[in-house]
């Protein structure tokens, strides 16, 4: 047994067992266990050569008995109930100074939790986002930690180790106390969620707007990633449009139901936005989306009884460079919301977010990693709480391509073709760039029916009314 553990992990699911591998790869010996031990058996005899730093156990006394304290002990288990079963089970085993780490996809209120549940018991908690999927997990995911200053220092290095890469530059760092971690993941889902979204959509207008085949399809999605939209997301659209079905021979695209599955995520984001006030319509259209598309009865009743839609585009109305284009200005009104976001609940929170350096370990690792981050970190390098609308080159990319993602919502609009997130992020587009807007109606109508009064433009008093005064009231 290696005993000079310092580390263990619970939870070899594909993502606890890619993590584990990664820790050993790089040079940290480490203790697993997973509850049905045939799983932690069949990990150490795929383990080759990196079994030398790999200890397995099979219970949670065997497991903390192998770790050298002070330990840290990373949980890869299902979110939700379970973490919190964990901590009570490895509770009694642990001494004053050891340190569990959640390194699932928790929600951040639940990690604020467990961190004050933590004060003066045996062990000390935090939590981490992680994100990159089994690839990521394996060889260097993204890492948002939670947690402070001791616990960076004591878990800092090894996480910055096995993080992703951009150049020498580790794509791990603190975020800030409790669930900033998970906070900050928790939205990187939510633009996740999105920027797919808005690529589905303009899937739905080459497929179903202008008739293009799978082929080319995959062949559009390979070009855009040669230019402003490069990114993991882009790449692997292309790569999906490609594949062959193994039991029709046909695309595999046409083979998959069309009903997103989601674990939550996405939906917290829009959730907390709500409680923020704050407006990411693009994020919240996705959740939205993902919503309906499991409706499939519904949307088949649908089409029955009003007409199935959509309707393919007049001939030549579209290209794939003005889709583009609108995907570029979309995917960047998406990011400003997203960024906008982590800046009020930085300020809500009191968390002082690090916000370009949020940007930086986006660059790499994580699903949302794209070229357009290094000019996003740029951007919030030089101005950290400014709306990215509102920063180069993101104000000439919304200028530049806002008439193509109009027209692409039109034409969408006119041929019946659902683009629920491209047509939000225009919309808030339009709000934003709007000095008069139409809220003095809504003012005038709660003032009406509620008496709650209203500012005037002129800046004189205005006590209310005059609506009860007049024939109106
Ligand atoms: C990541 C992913 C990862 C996972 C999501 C998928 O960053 O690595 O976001 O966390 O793929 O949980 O979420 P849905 O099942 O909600 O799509």
């Amino acid at each position: 047994m290696n005993n000079a553990a310092h580390f263990g992990l619970i939870g070899l699911g594909t993502m606890g067992a890619a993590l584990a591998m990664n820790i050993a790869e790089n040079g940290y010996p480490i203790a697993v266990y997973n509850r049905t031990a045939s799983v932690t058996d069949d990990f150490i005899a795929g383990a080759g050569e990196l079994a030398g730093n790999l200890t397995p156990t099979k219970s949670l006394e065997a497991l903390v008995a192998a770790i050298t304290p002070p330990r840290a002990i990373i949980l890869m288990v299902p979110a939700g109930p379970v973490v919190d079963q964990q901590i009570e089970a490895l509770a009694p085993l642990l001494d004053q100074g050891d340190l569990i780490i959640d390194a699932g996809n928790a929600n951040y209120t639940d990690t604020e939790r467990r961190t004050a549940e933590s004060q003066g018991k045996s062990y000390d908690f935090m939590g981490i986002g992680v994100s990159g999927g089994e690839e990521g997990a394996r060889h260097g995911p993204s890492i948002m930690i939670g947690g402070d200053a001791a616990q960076w220092d004591r878990v800092g290095d090894m996480l910055q180790a096995i993080s992703a890469k951009y150049g020498d530059e580790p794509c791990a760092a603190l975020m800030g106390p409790g669930g900033a971690g998970h906070f900050v993941k928790m939205v990187h889902n939510g633009i996740e969620y999105a920027d797919m979204q808005m690529i589905a959509e303009t899937y739905a207008l080459m497929r179903d707007g202008m008739g293009f085949d799978t082929t080319r399809i995959a062949e559009t999605f390979e070009r855009w990633n040669e230019g402003p939209l490069a990114s993991y997301l882009i790449e692997i659209s292309g790569k999906v449009s490609r594949a062959t079905d193994p039991i029709s021979g046909g695309p595999i695209l046409d083979a998959i139901l069309d009903a997103a599955g989601q674990k939550g995520t996405g939906r917290w984001t829009a959730i907390e936005a709500q409680k923020l006030a704050v407006a990411i319509p693009v994020i919240e259209a996705a959740v939205v989306a993902r919503n309906l598309s499991a409706q499939v009865d519904a949307r088949k009743h649908g089409a029955d009884v009003f007409g199935a839609m959509p309707e393919k585009l007049p001939e030549g109305l579209l290209d794939t460079e003005t889709l583009e284009a609108a995907l570029i200005a979309g995917k960047v009104l998406c990011y400003a919301q997203g960024f906008d976001m982590l800046t009020r609940a930085s300020q809500e929170f009191e968390w002082h977010l690090p916000m370009p350096v949020i940007a930086k370990i986006w660059r790499e690792g994580c699903i949302i990693r794209s070229d357009m981050l290094n000019d996003m970190a740029a951007a919030l390098t030089e101005n950290p709480r400014d709306n990215l609308i509102f920063a180069n080159p993101f104000t000439e990319y919304l200028k530049k391509n806002e008439a193509a993602l109009r027209k692409a919502v039109i034409a969408a609009t006119n041929a019946g073709i659902a683009v629920p997130a491209l047509a939000a992020g225009l919309s808030w587009f339009d709000a934003m760039r709007t000095p008069r807007g139409s809220a003095n109606m809504i003012q005038a109508q709660r003032d009406f029916f509620g008496a709650h009064g209203y500012q005037r433009l002129d800046g004189k008093d205005a006590p209310h009314g005059p609506w009860w005064d007049t024939q109106a009231g």
